[in-house]
This record gives structure tokens, sequence and C-alpha cells, in this order.
């Protein structure tokens, strides 16, 4: 398509594991839009028009590459993508605040105040922007003062807009979705904004599946859809630590329970604890609003969520620790899988981070495999020089091990040959199954001590 014909000029602010992602949906989807994903990140930029993309997620490379150069375009050139755009997706990060009032708690909103004031300033025709980034309810209202600040006329129509793929899924989450939301405002001008995102949803997305609510609703749904996803997790992650306890399995528990079609299934796998860049932000983000409205006890409910998920990974290092005969020292620990979940390299909040340091502080040496997330590993454990290795081959990383533990549950670990890896280990050789994720029976017949999380262990000794 020439580049005059398209119909209307999307551009996304933020190429990160959202904004990426689902502008080459959307433009494999509307072939007449023309879509440009800008970043202040010159790095990722040019990653993201290499052949060596800036993340790994399964079917992303294929979207891009089918689109890149027709209608999708990746650029640095922020001002002048923002001053011709029709509709803008804002998709920066919204990180927790490290600093000053509301410190580990509140959003740091610094990176969204910047791209507002950005808009604002190349803009001279109507814009429809809309909130793609996770955002405190009511942030609508603080973008709409900024852009519609001074003595700037054009008219800006907020939209919230929130994204719920999970890494690793990303493209069919964003190509077959549950749901899509669109938050706006109820006004005539808000309904005809929304209109027009719907008319891009609606090219792949049946419209029964796209709901569309006021603002507030909108931006709230976001973060109660992902407290209530780690509320699961949390909750069977706390009936595990009682199953350990009475010899009932957590794995036999979840099904009765979930069986229940009001329960459900999903979601209720025990393990280490949930990782990911979202879940504990958009927690204690919903905590900080419940405190802020004055609502402590309710923010308490939430925070609960979170001390369950540090409780739970504080139990796997003292299980480790009290099985191997309350010493680590100078004993070496395979340790498998370091993502914060399978099909992905993202390592942000990943378990492993915390469970890694902690195994170090006990003087373990430690020999770190992951398919995909060895490079993110190696800067999360920075500065950490000694008794760290990063090896990729899982059978080099095991040799001479006492321990594998294993702490992402990727597919390629089921097919591993275990007698050979048990035959190069030291022995009594232990497993710490932090995923639930092997054929326990099986590594306890080949002579394995195994330690699942949440059922009774099986041992040798
Ligand atoms: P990310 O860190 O991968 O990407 C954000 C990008 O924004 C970075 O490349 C950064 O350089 C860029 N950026 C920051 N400030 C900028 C500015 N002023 N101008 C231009 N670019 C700027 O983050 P992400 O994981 O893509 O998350 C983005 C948002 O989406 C967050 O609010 C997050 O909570 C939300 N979200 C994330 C996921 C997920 O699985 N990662 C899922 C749903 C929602
Ligand atoms: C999550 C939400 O699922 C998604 O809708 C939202 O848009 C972003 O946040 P993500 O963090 O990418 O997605 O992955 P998810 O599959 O939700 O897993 C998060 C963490 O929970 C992982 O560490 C995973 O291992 C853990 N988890 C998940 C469990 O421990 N048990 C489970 O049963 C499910």
């Amino acid at each position: 398509m020439n580049k005059d014909q398209f119909i209307k000029k999307i551009v996304c602010i933020g190429a990160g594991y959202v904004g990426g992602p689902t502008m080459a949906v959307i433009a494999n989807k509307c072939p007449d839009y023309k879509v440009t994903v800008v970043d202040i990140s010159r790095k990722r930029i040019e990653a993201w028009n290499s052949s060596q993309l800036p993340i790994y997620e399964p079917g992303l490379r294929d979207r891009v590459e089918k689109a890149r150069g027709k209608n999708l375009f990746f650029s640095t050139d922020i001002d002048a993508e923002i001053a011709a755009a029709d509709i803008i997706f804002v998709s920066v990060n919204t990180p927790i605040k490290t600093f000053g009032e509301g410190a580990g708690k509140a959003v740091d909103l610094q990176f969204i105040e910047q791209t507002a004031q950005r808009i604002k300033k190349n803009s001279s025709s109507p814009k429809i922007v809309i909130e793609k980034s996770t955002l405190p309810v009511r942030s609508a209202d603080t973008l709409d003062t900024i852009l519609h600040s001074g003595k700037n006329s054009v008219r800006f129509e907020i939209l919230s807009n929130p994204e719920f793929m999970a890494e690793g899924t990303a493209i069919r989450d964003m190509e077959e979705p549950d749901r899509v939301l669109i938050g706006s405002h109820e006004t005539p001008s808000g309904h005809a904004a929304r209109d027009e995102l719907v008319k891009i949803y609606s090219r792949w997305v049946p419209e029964q599946k796209i709901i569309t609510t006021n603002l507030w609703s909108s931006e709230l749904s976001k973060l109660v859809a992902n407290a209530f996803l780690a509320q699961r997790i949390s909750s069977i992650n706390s009936i595990s630590a009682l199953c350990e306890a009475t010899e009932a399995d957590v794995t036999e528990v979840a099904r009765a329970v979930g069986c229940d079609s009001r329960i459900g299934k999903k979601f209720l796998n025990a393990g280490i604890g949930f990782g990911g860049s979202c879940f504990r932000k958009d927690i204690l983000n919903l905590v900080y609003l419940c405190e802020y409205y004055k609502l402590d006890d309710i923010a308490q409910f939430w925070q609960a969520v979170i001390l369950i998920n540090d409780n739970q990974m504080d139990r796997f290092v003292s299980r480790i620790l009290k099985t191997m005969f309350r010493t680590l020292v100078d004993k070496k620990i395979a340790v498998f899988g370091f993502a914060f979940k399978p099909d992905t390299g993202d390592t942000r909040n990943a378990p492993a981070i915390y469970i890694c340091k902690r195994l170090l502080e006990e003087k373990a040496h430690l020999s770190i495999t992951d398919p995909h997330a060895l490079p993110n590993a190696k800067k999360d454990l920075d500065g950490i020089d000694e008794g760290v290795k990063y090896i990729e081959d899982p059978y080099e990383a095991v040799k001479g091990a006492h321990a594998l533990v294993l702490l992402t549950e990727w597919s390629e670990y089921c097919g591993l040959d275990f007698q050979k890896i048990y035959d190069n280990m030291k022995k009594p050789a232990f497993i710490f199954d932090g995923r639930n994720h092997l054929n326990h029976r099986k590594l306890f017949e080949i002579g394995f001590n195994v330690y699942p999380v949440g059922k009774p262990s099986l041992t040798h000794i």
C-alpha cells in the first residue's frame, strides 16, 4: 500500500514487551493503518529493526517480519511521529517508585508525564490518546489536565485500553483475547473516540468480546484482574505449606477444588511464587490506592497476597537448607530456569533472583542454566562475581552438583536424560522441583531424593 493511502496513522510510545507485540498484531490485522512504534531507547529501536528482536516471544518474529517496512515501523523520531499521528497509544513503563512519598508502593508516573508533555508539545491536530500502560485509577484525569493545559487549543480524547496479555503467550493472547476493554469519557466525543478504537479491534475480535466502560472502571479493572490472578496463586501456595505439614498433595487439592465450575482450574499451580513485571507492582499499586482513600483494612487484605508470595520463596530456600543437612557451604547447586515463567527471556521480579541470592548468602556455588534468560540473569546478579556460573547446556550445568533446583518449568527439562544427570551428580543427589514440573516417581526410582512443593517428598535417606 502506498504510504499516503493509509486510512489512519497510529503511533505507540514505548517499544517494550507490550508496545512491540501489540503493534505488530495491529499492523498485521489492519494493513491499511500505518503503525509506528517509537522509543527513547535507540538500542531498543535498532533491535526491533534488526533480525535480533529485543524480546523473545513465540510468534513475534513472524508477525514483525510480515509487516515491518510495509505498515509497521520502529523509530526514534518521537516528535515527528507524534505530530503526524491520529491515534497515540502510550505504552511506557510504569514502575513502582523507589524514592520519596509512596516509595515501594506508588507508581512512578514520570515516564507518563514526560510522554504527555511531549504529545502536547508536538500536536497541532486533534488526537486520540490511549492509555495502554497499566495506571492508577483516575490517571486519565492527569493526562487530560496536562494535555489541555496552557495555550494549545488542540483537543485530545483520552481512552483507557489496558493490555491483558501474558508473556510467553502474548501473540496468542492478542490475536484471540478473552476480552478487549475500552474505557472512555461518557460524552459524545468520548464515544466517538471509543468507536474509532472498536473499529480497529473488530477487524479480528468478535464484537461480544469488546467491552466498553467508563474510564475509571477500565483503569481499575486492569489492577483488579491482576490482583485476582495473583491472589489465586497466593491462595494455593498458602495451602501448599499446609500440605507439606500434613502429607496432603497440593496438586490433588487444587484439582478437587478447581473442578468446581464456580472456582475453575486455572492459576492454581503451587510453586515458588509469582514473578514478572506486573503482579507485584500492580498489587502494590492497589494497596497504595486503598491507603490513599483511607481503606486500610482493604489495603491489608491485598498486601497479604504479597506477604504469602514472599513467604513462599523463603520457605523454599529454608527447605533446601534444612534438607541438605543445614549447610550449603561450598556445595554446588544447579539452577534450572531463571525466567519468571517459561517461553520468555524476561526475568523481571523472577523468584529466581531472590532465591539465588539467598543460596549465595549460604555460600553455595550456583551454576545457572536457562534456554533464553541467561543474558538477563547476568544483569540481575551483576556485581556478584563469586560463586555463580552461567551455563547454557543443562548437562554441563549439573555436572558434579549436590542438588538440582528447578525454578522455571521449561518444557525441554521434562525431556532430559535424568539417569545421565544422576550419574554425573554428587550423592546423595537432591532435586527441589519448585514448579512441580518433573516426573517425581521416575526421578525417585533413578535414585534422586525428590522435594516437590506442597507434596510429600520421595527420599532414600
Ligand atoms: P518495558 O519496560 O518493556 O517498555 C517500556 C518502554 O517505554 C521502554 O522501552 C522505555 O524505553 C520506553 N519509554 C519510557 N519512557 C519513554 C518516553 N518518555 N518516550 C518514549 N519511550 C519511553 O515495559 P512493558 O513491559 O512493555 O510495560 C509497559 C506497560 O504495560 C506498563 O505499564 C506495564 O505495567 C503494562 N503491562 C505490561 C505487561 C507485560 O507483560 N509486560 C502486560 C500488561 C500490561
Ligand atoms: C500477568 C497476567 O496474567 C496478564 O494478564 C497481565 O497482562 C500481565 O501479568 P505475566 O506476568 O506475563 O501475565 O504471566 P502469568 O502467566 O500471569 O504468570 C505470572 C507469574 O505467576 C509467573 O511467575 C508464573 O510462574 C506464576 N504462576 C502462574 C504460578 O505460580 N502459578 C499459576 O498457577 C500461574
